[in-house]
This record gives structure tokens, sequence and C-alpha cells, in this order.
């Protein structure tokens, strides 16, 4: 049954007041519900339909008179009074055996809640959908000596406590704990002077793995306030770590719940990279507490109105205290790596949905990531000021609401008296954008400048009709028309010279499912513009394109200027330039903008990884020539050195070749990506030991970003280096490793090295005892097998005694890794898709959600040859026709094979 966003209608009725007892058993717990409702007068069709899935009705009443309710497996409908009316119902639920992980649950032993997005309906018969808003009270009956829900705590006793949550919310913000729990207690004063008690509550033998979060949960607090203004609004704000989690962590309100590896972390357990995570998930949770929770959806076609907002300022918050180029670099390499294969495969869908199935399904890559990207764009459109202007009208406008991404874009056009019409094609509209562009150069002939330039000669039909759009396409651009204009002046008030530089931009969408005609989007391409010399002859400027083609001019210029364009990845497009190797290495040593210093060192790397792949074996001696300068340059932040030593994903290669036309081979991609890396070791081997001692840190482990960045530097270099010594530097540090970081990454460097085996058995010795660690160590093997092993390694380690369908985290660490390992997953024989999806099949029986979130994995499938499509094809139609599959998964499999 599909859902569509078109067929949007309010609910009958209001929701004034809830009342909720739960009475606690594992088995058994019942649920008793006092929900005051009202018609709705926005509403004309009074249908009192509740959902309810999975419960076991013991009663219902009406103004305190029984009633029958007509019950279905979705929900149950009855005949109400015409006027406002109190129903009560009394259900049992069976928390202990409830695997999906969906409602109300149990891991190890807690009581815990997940109810985004559609998980109320299984906890009692409610209108579960997140424009029904109400006040909850809670009551909590049970012999576990911490029992939480949402809200403020209104009092406790002997087996019972009570919450009050004062904010109306809809049901998939309702949450509630019970266990036996320790906190990690800490409080914060907001700026209007409201003291809030904050706890982490974890299970004994975690209270060490807290200090952490506490300390991102005060920086995300103050942060919200200086950078937003927003101020967190209840008495207490209670974070729970879970050890069985689908998602990363859930917004509750004053009751988030997180996955224990979304929280928990200590130097000796979790490494830098886990430590960010963790820092800006919690981040991210707080954020909602005004994105999302203060203002919610209307429906949940409108997802990416909280996630995509929520995504943007968890970015902006790490790049204000960790490193702004950083962080935008590892996003970006994350949106190519998750979001474009989405985007232009099989399971491609706009940032904001039409229809779906099931919502779960699209908690996706595109609604969140490329959802932040959009909000980035339209920051960079509007600028600074007017942003933050129209976000607190926002907040002004619609606190309270379950709001649209038409509220959201109307707050800018009432702040700026834009048009965001076309601009609103980036909710709407799936596929990546594709650009090209066409450089041309006129050189001023003397006594010209300052003249109006003229067009090049040799330009032919479609390039003049994009020049006289440019004119039609600025008159919806003012920053453009500011630009152009300043550019046009600066030409004639102070030449430098005659010069005019013209960039013709075309942009291009690939059709998509169900969408075949694409039409322009808006596309902000911030652009610089350097000198022969290298010093920058234009700062960054913001040129708006709106049109199919598109024509700017730079005029005054004195010699023909090397372009840097698409300045911090300014919009989430393929930029597909050839740019010669020379080009590409002068941008790399001079570009002033360090994404695009950094994409000028992937350009080549992608280059010489793709000559490589078919059949050129020498690395290309710019890219590896550049490469050395740029890690020989102290003065660049070592973690964004790392980050240029980081190869292009074996997965990106392969897109590239699809896109090109070509089949992917993907073991010769994997050949040439482990050849390159041979070859940059050697190259660099006088380097890499000098830049290896460098970035050794003898004060005590911190998780910051400075020491961080040292660590990310000596781990990229630790790689290489065991390429060539024989994996003696990795049993080094191995040895003295006193932080997961330093340990992990050597016994990394030790099975690059083909050794490890001991240290393998050691690790696992050390760390049996903690889930989190040993999800590293499942994942490690798997990630690091050699193609024609992995799915044997993987198969082997889902025999482990460890290794169980219940937990999420440990099935993505042994499957997921599997996935991730290209040309394991995609090798040859079939055996990779084939584990894959018995894996999926006898997940789906216990946890749907997460099944059709792994199926994802083959989302590239069409891009291989024909007997690997055969293979894939087998593993999906497998899944697709295994009895009573969930509906989750049936969606993720009909969209795969879909058109086959
Ligand atoms: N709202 C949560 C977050 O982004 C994600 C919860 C998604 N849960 C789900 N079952 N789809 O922070
Ligand atoms: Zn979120």
């Amino acid at each position: 049954q599909t859902i569509y966003l078109k067929d949007y209608t309010p609910f009958g009725f209001t929701v004034e007041s809830v009342e909720l007892t739960f009475r606690l058993a594992p088995h058994a717990t019942r649920v008793l519900s006092k929900i005051r409702f009202a018609p709705n007068p926005e509403a004309t069709d009074r249908t009192f339909f509740l959902h309810g899935e999975d419960l076991r009705l013991i009663s219902a009443r009406i103004d305190g008179r029984e009633v029958n309710p007509e019950l279905s497996d979705r929900g149950l409908t009855c005949a109400v009074p015409e006027r406002a009316f109190t129903w009560e119902a009394e259900v049992e639920i069976d928390p202990a055996n409830n695997t999906a992980l969906e409602g109300l649950y149990m891991s190890s032993g807690m009581y815990c809640t997940q109810c985004e997005a559609e998980g109320f309906r299984k906890i009692t018969f409610y209108p579960d959908r997140p424009d029904v808003m109400s006040v909850f009270t809670v009551r909590i009956e049970g012999d576990l000596p911490v029992m939480l829900s949402n809200g403020n705590k209104a009092g406790q006793g002997a087996g019972w406590a009570e919450w009050h949550d004062p904010w109306p919310k809809p049901a998939y913000l309702f949450a509630l704990v019970a266990g036996d729990l320790v906190n990690h207690p800490d409080s914060f004063t907001t700026g209007s002077g409201r003291a809030v008690e904050l706890n982490i509550w974890v299970r004994p033998g975690d209270l060490h793995k807290c200090a952490f979060g506490m300390e991102a949960l005060k920086r995300s607090m103050t942060w919200d306030e200086e950078v937003y203004g927003r101020e967190y609004d209840l008495d207490i704000f209670n974070i729970v770590a879970v050890d069985d989690f689908n998602m990363g962590a859930m917004e509750n309100n004053g009751l988030n719940i997180f996955n224990s590896s979304a929280v928990l972390a200590s130097p000796e357990t979790a490494t830098d990279a886990n430590f960010e995570r963790i820092e800006a998930i919690i981040a991210h949770e707080y954020f909602h507490n005004w994105t999302g929770n203060r203002i919610t959806c209307r429906d949940w076609f409108q997802l990416c109105l909280k996630e995509g907002l929520t995504v943007f300022r968890d970015a902006q918050f790490t790049s204000d205290v960790r490193s702004a180029p950083v962080k935008r670099i590892g996003d970006v390499m994350d949106l190519r790596g998750r979001q474009f294969p989405e985007d232009n495969g099989p399971l491609s869908h706009p940032v904001r949905p039409e229809s779906f199935q099931e919502i779960n399904n699209f908690y996706t890559a595109t609604v969140y990531e490329k959802g932040a990207e959009v909000i980035g764009m339209l920051k960079r459109l509007v600028g600074e000021e007017a942003y933050y202007k129209a976000v607190e009208l926002y907040f002004e406008r619609h606190d309270g609401d379950a709001a649209t991404i038409e509220d959201w874009l109307k707050v800018f056009e009432d702040t700026t008296g834009r048009d965001l019409g076309q601009f609103k094609r980036w909710y709407s509209q799936s596929g990546t954008p594709r650009l090209t562009v066409e450089e041309a150069w006129e050189p001023g002939e003397t006594g010209a400048e300052g003249v109006p330039a003229s067009r090049p000669p040799s330009r032919d039909l479609a390039a003049e009709q994009g020049a006289s759009d440019d004119s039609k396409g600025s008159q919806g651009a003012p920053d453009q028309v500011r630009g152009a204009a300043r550019e046009q002046a600066s030409g004639g008030a102070a030449p430098t010279g005659g010069g005019t530089y013209t960039l013709t931009f075309r942009q291009e969408t690939r059709p998509t499912p169900g969408q075949e005609e694409k039409l322009p989007q808006v596309i902000p391409i911030a652009v610089g513009l350097l000198g022969p010399n290298g010093a920058e002859v234009r700062p960054t400027e913001v040129l708006e394109m709106t049109q199919a083609e598109q024509s700017f001019r730079f005029t005054g210029l004195a010699t023909k200027p090397v372009p840097s364009i698409l300045r911090d990845f300014s919009a989430p497009v393929v930029l597909d330039r050839s740019l010669t190797s020379t080009e590409n290495a002068f941008l790399l040593a001079h570009d002033t903008d360090p994404f695009n210093r950094w994409e000028a060192g992937r350009n080549l790397a992608r280059a010489t990884l793709l000559d490589m792949a078919t059949g050129d074996a020498r690395p290309d001696g710019d890219y590896l020539d550049g490469l050395t300068a740029v890690l020989r340059d102290r003065g660049l932040d070592p973690a964004l050195r790392a980050q240029m030593l980081a190869l292009p994903t074996q997965s990106e290669i392969a897109q590239m070749q699809h896109d090109r036309g070509q089949t992917p081979d993907p073991e010769a991609i994997y050949t040439a990506h482990e050849t390159l890396k041979l070859r940059m070791a050697e190259h660099l081997q006088d380097l890499l030991p000098v830049l290896y001692a460098e970035n050794q840190i003898e004060a005590p482990y911190r998780p910051d970003a400075d020491q961080a960045s040292k660590r990310d530097l000596s781990t990229a270099v630790l790689g290489l280096l065991s390429r060539i010594d024989g994996g003696a530097q990795a049993a080094q540090q191995y040895a003295r490793a006193d932080n997961m970081t330093l340990q992990l990454s050597a016994l990394a460097g030790l099975l690059i090295a083909g050794k490890g085996e001991a240290e393998l058995e050691a690790f696992q010795q050390q760390w049996k005892d903690d889930r989190l660690v040993m999800d590293k160590w499942f994942g490690l093997q798997v990630s690091h097998a050699a193609p024609a092993r992995a799915a044997e390694v993987a198969e082997r380690l889902t025999r482990h005694p460890d290794f169980t369908l219940t937990n999420p985290n440990r099935f993505r660490a042994v499957l997921g890794a599997l996935g991730m390992n290209h040309a394991g997953f995609h090798h040859g024989s079939g055996k990779g898709y084939a584990l894959v999806a018995d894996k999926l099949i006898a997940l789906d029986a216990k946890n749907p959600q997460t099944t059709a979130r792994m199926c994802a994995l083959f989302q590239t499938w069409r891009r291989y040859d024909a007997s690997r499509q055969a293979h894939a094809r087998a593993a999906l139609e497998r899944i697709a026709a295994t009895p009573g599959l969930s509906r989750d998964t049936t969606e993720m499999v009909t969209r795969m094979l879909a058109g086959a």
C-alpha cells in the first residue's frame, strides 16, 4: 500500500491530553491510556481510526462506558460522540519478544522505546501521525530502580515514577526507559537562568564511558544559544545508552535514547573517529529540540524539514569546534560515498519524497545529507545575515507547529523578497545534477579596458543562446547581478588588464525512477580565480546559475586566469570537468580554497586510478610529486594532509567508469588501488618515517581535534608504511598502544602487511567483554580480507559465538563491512551477494528495519557485468521470494529489481 504526499488530510480529532500508565512485565506489559479527544474544526472526515499493531486489546471505554471497536491488523475504528470525549484503553504487549526494536522493547535487561517514525502504535492505540500533538503525562509501575519518560519529573515512590512533558508533542517523540541503570550527572544553566539537570544513563559497567558525551552535550547547549539563540526548555535532559538500537540515536523530548555506539567512549575503547561522531550525534539530537520537536513535521514526507536542517546545524557545530575544512571534506566524501550512489540508482528519491510504502526506508542519505546540502545552498544564496533572520522568523512563526517545507521556504521568501519557486526543485527533483563548464579567454587590446566585452567569435549557437540567457538568469539572481556589476565596474575603474574570462556552465540531470523530465535547478557555484603565478586574482564569488546553460563573465583581467570552481563544494552536483594533470597539480599546489585544493589532489588520484584499473601500471608522476609537496607542508593541518593521502574509494572509481559507459571490474579496481598504495609508499618512503615520528604524541590521550589531527596523519602514514616495512612499525605501535585509535590502526597495519594473527587473538581476549570494541574486531577482519576471501571470512565470523542477529551493531559490523569491501562483496563468484542475502533473509524475520536498510548494499548491482548482475539478481529475487517478507524489505527489494 503506497502513501502519497498529495493525499494529506488532517486527522478528524485533536488530542487535548494523554495519560499513560505502564505496568511493566517482560512478556506482558500492560499499557493503560486515557486520551481526551475533540472534533478537529480543521477536518471534515470524522472517522475515528487509531493506529495499533501487535497489541492485545484488553478493554476500551469511551467516557467510562465499555465499547467494542472494530479491529484490524493496522488499528481500530470505533463509533464516537460528536463532541469531546475521553478514550480509555488497556492493552498488553510483549517487550521481551520485540526483536524489531520498534515500540517498547528490551535490550540487555532494560526496557526502552523507539517510536520514530511509526513505533508508538506498537505501544497503544493512538493517532500515530506527527501532526497530532498533545501533552503527555506518564506513570511507570515496576520494580526497576530507574524509570524515565519525557519532560519533567512529576513524582516517584516505591515501584512507581511519574513524568509530565509540558510541551505538546507527536507520539513519535514519546520515550520510556526502565532498568538497572547508573548515571553520570552534571548540570547546565541556560542563558536566561534555567537550571537544567543533565544525566547520561548507562549499565553499571559503562560509567567510565560517559564523560566525553556529557562535555559534548554542554558544548552543544552553549553553541545553540550562541549561534541560533535557542535555549533548552525543560528542567532535565536525560540521555540513555542502549545496546540494541536500529539507528544512531533518537531525539525524544528530554529523554534522548542513543545507540551505545553513538554515546559511550573512553580513550581505551573508542577511536578519535568515534569521539568525533559521538560529539556530532549528541549535538544533532540536542539540536532537534528546536528543529524537530518544538517545530515538528506535518507528515513524514516533510522528514527533511527536521533532518536536513538538523544535520546542517550539527555540521556547523562540528566545523566550529573542530576544523571546518576537514569537516567539509569529510562530509563530501561521505555524500559521494553514500548519497550519490543512492541518487543515481534504483533507490533515487527526492529530498522530499512524494510517496512511500514504509517510511523507515526513507531515513536516507538523500533526506539527511542532501537535505543538509540544500540548507547550505540556501544559506550561501541569501547570505549569512538573511539566513539567521529567516531562521529566527521560522522559530517565531512556527513554534508549536507541525510544519512543511513550504513553511520553511516562505520564511526565506518573506525575509529576503526572493522567489524560491525554482529553488524548491531541490526538494522535488531527484538525481544529482551534472555540471560541465567551458572556458573562454579574450585578451584585452590596448585601450579596450572598461569596454563591455563582446562574445568570443568561436562560440557556437548553443553557447550564444546560453550567453543571452545570462541576463535573464541574472534577474532572479541578485548576488550575481551585484557580482557581475562589480566585475564590470572594477574592469572600468581600476583596470589591471582588459582581458575577459568567461565561464559557460551547462547543467543536466539524468532521468531517475519516476522522473523522466528534469528542469534546471538553482546552483550556487562558488568560484575564485588564480593568476598564472598561483596568486589569487579574484576572491570567491558565488555565481548563481538558474538556466540549463549560462555564462558568467569576469572582466579586467591582465592574464588568463586558472579558475577554482565549486569551492567548498558549494552545491551537491557532479562537476564534470577534465583538467590536465598539470592543471590539477597547479590547483593542488596553489588553490586558496582548502576544499578545492583537496579536490585537485583527488582528481589526480581518480585519473590515475582509472588509468591503472584499465591497464596502465604506472601512477601519474604529477600526482605523486604534488602529494609529496603537500605532505611536506608543515603549515597544513595534519588531518587535512591525511585526507589528501586517502584515495577515492573503489566504489567511487566503479561509479565513474559506469558514468562513462564502461563496465567496472571490481578486481581490476582493487588491484589498481593496492598497486597505487604500494607505489605511493615507495615514492614516499623517505618521508613516511619522518611524518610518522613528527606526529607521535607524548601527552596523555585527549580526543580533541589537535591530537586527533596528528593521529589521523600518523595512521594514514602507517597504512602506507605497512606495505613496505613488513608490518614492523605497526607491530611496535600495537605493543605500546594505550588508546584504541593507536591499537586499532596498528592492528589494521598488521593486517595490511599480511600479519596480525596473534594480535587478533590477543585483541579478542583483551576485549571479549566489550561489545563495542568487539564490533571493531569483527569489522576489521572483513574489511581487510582479500576479495576472494571476504565472503568466507564474513561467513566464518557469523558462526562466531559472539555473533548474533539480534544486535544491529554486530550485524552491521560483519555484513555491513562485507558490503563495503567493494571487491569482496562484488566478487565474481557471487559468494558475497549470496551470503548477504542469506543473512538478510534470516534477519528480516526478526528485524525488518535493519534488514531493509542493509538491503541497500545491493543498490549498485546494475553497474557490473552480466555474470555479476545475474548473481545479484538471483540474490535479490531470493530475498523477494521469502515467505512472510516484511513490508520494509519488500519495498526495498522491489525498487532495486524494478525495470529489470
Ligand atoms: N530522528 C532520528 C535522528 O535522526 C532518527 C530516528 C530514525 N528512526 C527510524 N526508525 N527510522 O536523529
Ligand atoms: Zn535527526
